[in-house]
This record gives C-alpha cells, sequence and structure tokens, in this order.
C-alpha cells in the first residue's frame, strides 16, 4: 500500500508559483545582496543530489555526525523526548524537513521499542514526514516501509507525508489539522490547581483569585485537544534560516508550555573555517551541482529550466568566523541579462563576478546556541554531541516559564508564551516592565501552587524558619507595604496582613534565640489566616502593581527615581524569595516537596553519560592577578528626590553602592568548584559531617534534588552545596584557601559566561550541573549553578549607606558572623544572578543555602 501523504499546502500550486516568482524577481532585483531563495535548492533533483552530498562527500560532516549521534543514543533521546508524558496513545512525531529519512530510521526504530502494540486499528504512535516534493516522499516513505524497519513499525508507529513547506505544516498543527477528541484528564489531587487553592481548612466560599490578575489560560477547542506533539528539525536546517529568523520560526512552533511537547534540533557548531568551508564545497564537486540545480529549479518557476543560463555561473563559498555564518553564491561570469518569458521585461540584469546568495548556514557556539533557545522560550532538556564535538542534538521543551535574556524585548507570560515587553528603562536594572512581572509571578505560583502539597502548608521545611504559609502572605505583604508608603494611599485589604507577614525570621545560626526585628506569627495552626484569603489578598496586592503601570502610561502618575525603587526592590525582593523558599523546600523533597510541574523530570542515567564526557580544564587552575578592578555601583538612594532618570536609572541594593576601586594581587585560583565528588572523598578520608545538601538513605549518601535525591554517581560532577566552615576546611586542607570577594569577582570577570552565554542559572536547570569553566580556549562557562563562598565578610564598605526605604536590609547582618557570596544559583533569576554588582551573604554556618565554593592559592604557596 502506498503511503498516505497529505497535501497541506495552504495556498494553490498557482499561488505558489505566483508567491515563488515573486520572491525570485525582489530576490533578484534587490539593491544591495542579491539572492534567490534557498527551497530552490530542494527540488526532487536538488533533493536526490543532496542525499548525495550526505552519502559521498566525506567532507560533509554534518550528516554523520548527526547520524553516529542517532545511532548511538536515538533510545535515549526517545526515552528523554517521554520524560513528561510517557508514551501516550495517539502521539505525533512530526520530521520538518523530513529529507531521505535515512537518519529518522534510528529514531523510528527507537519508537517502536517503545510503543506498546496498538489494541485498536491505530497504531499509537503516528509519524509525518513533512517535505517540499511529493515524489520525494512517496519514494522515501515507501522506502522505509519496504525496509527491515516496516515489519517493525507495524502496529506500532504509522508513516505518513506531509506535501507543503514548514509554514504549512505549522499552520495545519495550529488550526487543529492533528486534533483529536480530549481525553478525560483526571485531576492531579496532590497539586494545588494554578488558578484556586483550597486546604481543609478554607471554609472560604469564594476566592477572589479569579480577579483579573489572577490565572488567564488561553480557551480551547471544546471536546478537542492537540496530541502530545514531538517534532523533529534534524540536518541543520535551521541554519538555513537569518539568526533572528530562526528564533522566530522556534518560538512560533505549536509547542504547548508545560505539556511534555518536544522538539529534537540539529545544531552544527561554528567549527573551524577551513573545516566548514571544505563541508560546502567538497573535492568531488556534489555541493557545486546541488547549487547550480538551483538555477534550473529557479527557471522552472518561469516555464523555462534554461532561463538562468548555468555557463554563465559557478559556485564560491565562504565562512565568516566573525558572524559564524558560511554562505554559498552563484558567481556571475559575464555580464548579462534575463528577461521574464511572460511579458520580456527584465528580470534582472548581472554584472561580471556578481555574487548572487543561495544558501546560508548559520552556525552555533555555545553562546549561539543559549541565546536562540532563551529568545525562543525553550528550555534544553538534554544536549547530544558527535565524538568528534562538531555537532549536537538539542532537545527541548517549552515549560510553564522561561527567562528570556536581558537584553531582550520580549517576556513570558504567564501561560509560558512569550511577549513583547513594554519597556519602563533602558537600563538593563532599570524599573522591572509588568511583563517580567507577570513571568516572576509565573515562577512563584508555580513554586508556592504546585510544589507545596497542602499537607506541607503548615509545616517548616527547616528550622530557623517559619512555616510555609508565612512566605505566601510575606511577599504581597511586603510589597503593599512599600506600595502603600509610596503613594500615601490605604492598605490593600485585610490590612492586619502587615502585622503577620511583614519581616520574616532569620536567626543566628548559633543561638536561634538571637533574632532581628520580625513579626509575631501566629503559634496556633488555627489561627493564621486562610489560604484562600492569602491568595486573595495576593491577587488584589498584584493587581495594585499593574494599575501603577497603567497610571505612568496614562500620564496619571509620574515614574520618578523613587517609584522605580520600590518597583525594583519589591521585584527583586520577591525573586530572592523564590529561591530561599526553595532551598526550604529542597530538604523535604522526595518526602513532601513535588518537583516543578511543567518542567520535564531530568533523565538521570543519560545526563550522567553525557556528563562524563563533557571537556575537562587541562590544569586545574589559572593564575590571575595582579589587578586592579572596580566593585559595585553608584545608585544612591538619597538622591532620589532630586534625580530625573528613573527610566535610564541602573538600580541596585544599598550594599553594591558606591562604586569603589581595589587592587588585588597575584594568586591561582581553580578553574571549578569544588565537586560532590572530591568533597564525598574528603570526607571519607578526613571525617565531617555530611553537607545538608546530601541525605543518607539505606547506608548510601544521595545528593538532594527537588526531583528527589539522586546518587552520589549521577551528582559527582556538581558543584558542591556546603557551608563555608566546611568548605574552608576543604580549602586549607588542599593548601589553600577560599577566595576574596575581589579574587572570585575577578575569575567571574573573565571566566563566567552568565545567563546570555548559557550558564545554569535562570531557571534553565532545577538542579546543578557540571561547571564548564576552563574546557575550551577562552576558559569561560558556567561554575555549574551556585552561588559562591567568598572569604570577605560582610561589612559596610567605605561609603555605604543604608536603604532608607529598607533601612535593614545590609546592615541587620554587618555582624562579622556572615561571609559574601557571588553569582547566583540555577534558581537566581537572571536579572540578579547578572547583575555584576549583586553580593548576597550567608552566615558561615548556615547549611542551607546554595552556596558552593572554589579553592584559590597565593602563588608562592602553589605547587599546582
Ligand atoms: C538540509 S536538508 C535536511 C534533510 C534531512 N532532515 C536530513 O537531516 O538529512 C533540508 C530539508 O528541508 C526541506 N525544506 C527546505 N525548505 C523547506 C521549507 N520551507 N518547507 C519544507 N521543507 C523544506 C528540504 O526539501 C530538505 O529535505
Amino acid at each position: 500500500m502506498s503511503p498516505q501523504i497529505l497535501d497541506i499546502h495552504v495556498d494553490s500550486p498557482d499561488d505558489n508559483g505566483a508567491a515563488m516568482r515573486q520572491e525570485i524577481r525582489s530576490g533578484l532585483q534587490a539593491m544591495g545582496q542579491k539572492t534567490f531563495p534557498t527551497m530552490l535548492l530542494y527540488d526532487n533533483r536538488g533533493l536526490r543530489i543532496y542525499d548525495d552530498i550526505t552519502t559521498k562527500a566525506s567532507e560533509y560532516y554534518l550528516f554523520g555526525a548527526e547520524e553516529e549521534i542517532l545511532k548511538t543514543k536515538a533510545d535515549d533521546i526517545v526515552r528523554t523526548m517521554h520524560a513528561s508524558t510517557g508514551v501516550s496513545h495517539g502521539q505525533v512525531v512530526l520530521e520538518l524537513g523530513s529529507g531521505s529519512l535515512r537518519k529518522t530510521s534510528h529514531i523510528l526504530r527507537s519508537l517502536a521499542n517503545v510503543a506498546q502494540p496498538a489494541s485498536s486499528q491505530t497504531p499509537p504512535i503516528t509519524y509525518y514526514a513533512l517535505d517540499l516534493e511529493q515524489r520525494e516522499l512517496q519514494r522515501t516513505l515507501e522506502g522505509i516501509n519496504h525496509s527491515d524497519l516496516g515489519p517493525m513499525l507495524e502496529g506500532k508507529v504509522s508513516t505518513r507525508g506531509m506535501w507543503g513547506t514548514y509554514d504549512d505544516g505549522l499552520k495545519y498543527v495550529q488550526s487543529g489539522g492533528l486534533n483529536v477528541p480530549a481525553p478525560q484528564i483526571p485531576l492531579d489531587r496532590t497539586r494545588f490547581s494554578r488558578d484556586f487553592v483550597s486546604d481543609e481548612r478554607d471554609r472560604s466560599p469564594h476566592s477572589d483569585s479569579q480577579s483579573s490578575a489572577a490565572d488567564d489560560s488561553p480557551p480551547s477547542t471544546p471536546g478537542e485537544t492537540q496530541p502530545p506533539l514531538h517534532i523533529l528539525f534534524l540536518g541543520s536546517s535551521l541554519g538555513n534560516f537569518p539568526r533572528e529568523d530562526g528564533a522566530a520560526f522556534l518560538r512560533s512552533l505549536p509547542l504547548r508550555p508545560g505539556a511534555g511537547d518536544t522538539l529534537l534540533l540539529g545544531l552544527d557548531h561554528d567549527n573551524e573555517k577551513g573545516v566548514i568551508e571544505k563541508a560546502y564545497n567538497d573535492s568531488q564537486g556534489i555541493t557545486r551541482d546541488f547549487i547550480l540545480n538551483g538555477l534550473k529549479a529557479a527557471g522552472r518557476v518561469f516555464g523555462d529550466e534554461k532561463l538562468f543560463e548555468e555557463s554563465n555561473w559557478e559556485y564560491v563559498n565562504r565562512y565568516d568566523p566573525k558572524t559564524r555564518i558560511h554562505e554559498a553564491f552563484l558567481q556571475c561570469k559575464a555580464d548579462h541579462q534575463v528577461k521574464d518569458p511572460s511579458d520580456g521585461s527584465i528580470l534582472a540584469s548581472f554584472v561580471k563576478h556578481e555574487l548572487v546568495k543561495m544558501e546560508q548556514s548559520v552556525k552555533f557556539s555555545d553562546t549561539d546556541a543559549y541565546t536562540l533557545f532563551s529568545e525562543s522560550g525553550l528550555r534544553p532538556v538534554q544536549r547530544w554531541t558527535d565524538s568528534t564535538g562538531r555537532y549536537s542534538l538539542w532537545l527541548l521543551e517549552r515549560p510553564t516559564l522561561t527567562f528570556p535574556l536581558l537584553s531582550s524585548a520580549i517576556s513570558c507570560n504567564r501561560q509560558g508564551l512569550l511577549v513583547p515587553k513594554t519597556l519602563y528603562s533602558s537600563s538593563t536594572f532599570g524599573v522591572p516592565s509588568p511583563q517580567e512581572w507577570e513571568n516572576l509571578w509565573a515562577l512563584w505560583d508555580l513554586v508556592t501552587r504546585t510544589m507545596i502539597p497542602p499537607s506541607m502548608l503548615f509545616q517548616k521545611p527547616i528550622d530557623l524558619r517559619h512555616i510555609c504559609l508565612f512566605y505566601l502572605g510575606h511577599i504581597p505583604t511586603f510589597l503593599d507595604i512599600h506600595l502603600t508608603r509610596l503613594l500615601k494611599e490605604q492598605h490593600t485589604e485585610p490590612e492586619n496582613f502587615k502585622d503577620i507577614f511583614e519581616r520574616g525570621i532569620d536567626p543566628n545560626v548559633d543561638d536561634p534565640t538571637q533574632c532581628h526585628p520580625h513579626s509575631e506569627v501566629p503559634s496556633d495552626e488555627n489561627d493564621w489566616p486562610n489560604l484562600s484569603s492569602i491568595l486573595g489578598f495576593q491577587s488584589r496586592v498584584r493587581q495594585r502593581v499593574l494599575d501603577l503601570y497603567k497610571s505612568f502610561d496614562t500620564g496619571a502618575r509620574t515614574l520618578d527615581r523613587k517609584t522605580g525603587r520600590v518597583l525594583f526592590m519589591t521585584y527583586e525582593h520577591e525573586a530572592l524569595h523564590v529561591e530561599t523558599l526553595l532551598y526550604m523546600l529542597l530538604q523535604r523533597a522526595g518526602t513532601g516537596t513535588l518537583p516543578p510541574l511543567g518542567f520535564s523530570p531530568p533523565d538521570w542515567p543519560s545526563l550522567k553519560d553525557s556528563w562524563a564526557t563533557a571537556l575537562r580544564p587541562t590544569s586545574s587552575t589559572v593564575k590571575l592577578g595582579p589587578a586592579k578592578l572596580t566593585l559595585g555601583h553608584d545608585d544612591i538612594e538619597s538622591e532620589d528626590a532630586t534625580a530625573t532618570d528613573a527610566r535610564e536609572h541602573e538600580y541596585g541594593w544599598d550594599n553594591e553602592s558606591p562604586k569603589r576601586t581595589v587592587e588585588v594581587g597575584e594568586f591561582r585560583i581553580e578553574w571549578r568548584p569544588v565537586t560532590n565528588g572530591e568533597y564525598y572523598k574528603f570526607i571519607k578520608e578526613k571525617g565531617g559531617n555530611l553537607p545538608a545538601s546530601w541525605v543518607e538513605q539505606d547506608g548510601e549518601v544521595q545528593v538532594r534534588t527537588l526531583f528527589g535525591p539522586v546518587s552520589m554517581d549521577t551528582a559527582w560532577e556538581w558543584p558542591v552545596i556546603a557551608m563555608y566552615d566546611d568548605l574552608s576546611r576543604y580549602a586549607i586542607v588542599k593548601g589553600g584557601r577560599l577566595p576574596t570577594e575581589t579574587e572570585l569577582r575577578l575569575f567571574y570577570d573573565l571566566f563566567d559566561s552568565g545567563y546570555e552565554g548559557g550558564s545554569n542559572v535562570g531557571f534553565r536547570n532545577w538542579h546543578p550541573t557540571p561547571a564548564t569553566t576552563g574546557a575550551d580556549s577562552s576558559g569561560k562557562g558556567s561554575n555549574g549553578g551556585v552561588w559562591e563562598w567568598t572569604s570577605t565578610v560582610f561589612d559596610a564598605e567605605p561609603g555605604f549607606q543604608a536603604s532608607l526605604l529598607y533601612p535593614g536590609y545590609s546592615q541587620d547582618f554587618f555582624d562579622g558572623a556572615h561571609n559574601v557570596v557571588l553569582g547566583g544559583s540555577y534558581a537566581t533569576i537572571p536579572r540578579i544572578a547578572g547583575r555584576r554588582s549583586v553580593r548576597n551573604w550567608y552566615q558561615r554556618n548556615y547549611p542551607y543555602a546554595w552556596v558552593g565554593g572554589r579553592v584559590a592559592y597565593d602563588v608562592q604557596n602553589c605547587s599546582i
């Protein structure tokens, strides 16, 4: 039986022809660089030649590299693809630009291995190959069905074609082409629903959380739903899009936030120039034929294959390492003109040596790849790289929230979709936009409403802090108090929340009776406000924030420096509390805390495998200094009253100012923080307590994660999270010490890739990862997603002025017991992890915060 092929063209063939003629015309009549549409390359003949490139041109490493990954890792990939949803019946695997299907066969085989045979007529998985040429689709799908794979797929994976363009395919899915009757999904009763929460004690008949600031999910077609969708986009095909268009294309993919839909994407690395140029100009001239074939295809669109005479052209190519783009051109051999056969008008004039661009192949450094994903609202779940390190396959998902780049003009809304930011500041660290607030609220709600089961609301995951419920009330109360003071208005009701929730506790670890001033909280569970009243309050306070922005827009209120400061401060306060709440919740992961909803659970065995092969630095330390550097910035709160630059100003916490210049001598410092593995061996040898980030279960030491404890083996290479006193002892036994604030700052300035460069901060993962610093020639990378201890005691720097809005923020901790920590963890939002002046601090023997450490050495003592 011949394969079923759906014609998904949105426009009729006549319209398509007219559109392509117009595209060719405008490309050849462009004032700047002339171009032919790349799509011309993939006619029936072009696809056959492309197949020859992949099988006969050994220089074209991309195909072999991707094939190697798929041959060896397809089972891992398919397993990871289904981590969230399992292999559900009715799922669709859709391949964009499927080509020869040779590599795809490995995925199909693994899909057949995991699919349960169908009990009904329909196999559980449907694979669609989407491409431009119907005949090629027919041929390649028949090839699969008649190969040894055919019988393996029977009853498990049905294979079909979609004939059309990428855009046609996406429109087909978006308009419900794949939809199936909606299953009755049982509610997960262990979690709060996103829009309303109720617990046993909550007897209120209604909730205010349904107000306009509450959840507003998009409507869905009643009775129908898009099936679980896994998109494959292989062959470095995304590289044919201009870089910015690539992100826009990925944004447009119909992957639903938090639904377990995935994208498997092949990206070529920014390899060496010579290697790339040879890959696209093989010694047998097959790529040359492929590109020249585009001329015939262009002519055919105008009804004459010979319209663009091949003998007038030759093939040239070049790779620019700066832009990381390879370009394939046709170069004109002689001046000539081409006429439009339909009316005899001049279609294009060419001069000798002129270049007409036929194709570009964008390459991706790690930073480029992370930029692309962040700008597309996608999260890398896992990455597989070929054995030569030239090419990667990335499995991506669209989680319920992502943080776009700091420099981005977009933000993530509460449905996990990307929306334009309305900017109220030209500074990266200025007044947060309303969309950034929405993103933060999505994060806060994710943590408080999906990770804390009702049974834990009245529990303290760690001593030294309040019950979980306190923090749900504290965040809106803090915000409301500051808005009330600023606007000189009434408090949001109920007003007495300010007496219960204004300030949390942060007792001295050694003597918990010593505590800074804090609110008196009820001692009896029954005296706490109920949850729905807290959420109703939260919703009204959020609305108050949004109304404030509206008042700037209407001109009813001016955005002055002080107003901006209140917005900055309350925003970052909430973000910092997400992290502190999470480190509390970590202590109950596996015994109470639920994993984050809408993020795929990690496939630890395959992650462990890929971490084991990651590159390491060739030496363990790097020598730095002497150097002079500037710490902090100038954000003087006492100038707020007279300043007129609220929309340009960079805000920070009081301890970040003023700017100061410091000097640092020569020192050596480890490329990477102390790992779990190193610390485990150290404790075995020298004794010592287990850090609070570990847990002993059934006689085995495991490492805590928000998904539950994992084996020490899995987390061996992650930075260890431990208190200062323990890491300082480790460093001293190793013959070194923990670095000073200035030394660590200098290291970060030189080698930390930051969120924009792919660091493990900003909720890219919900667990640490192995550090990557020091592995390549730039040395840049991530420390694995932890703050880092410094030996610098937290104290007032010269010129320090306590915040007027929040006087105790820093100065309450200038007690000699706290040390400065720098950087940020996987649960620090990019804005805080990325502001160079940020200093955080913890008590030296506080065990819970997500802080690691690296060893520094005085140069004269260093034998490494
Ligand atoms: C670089 S090849 C990759 C083929 C295959 N995925 C592989 O990895 O070997 C690009 C594929 O995408 C198809 N293609 C190119 N532009 C397309 C478009 N706009 N819509 C649909 N398919 C397209 C081509 O026909 C070709 O099969």
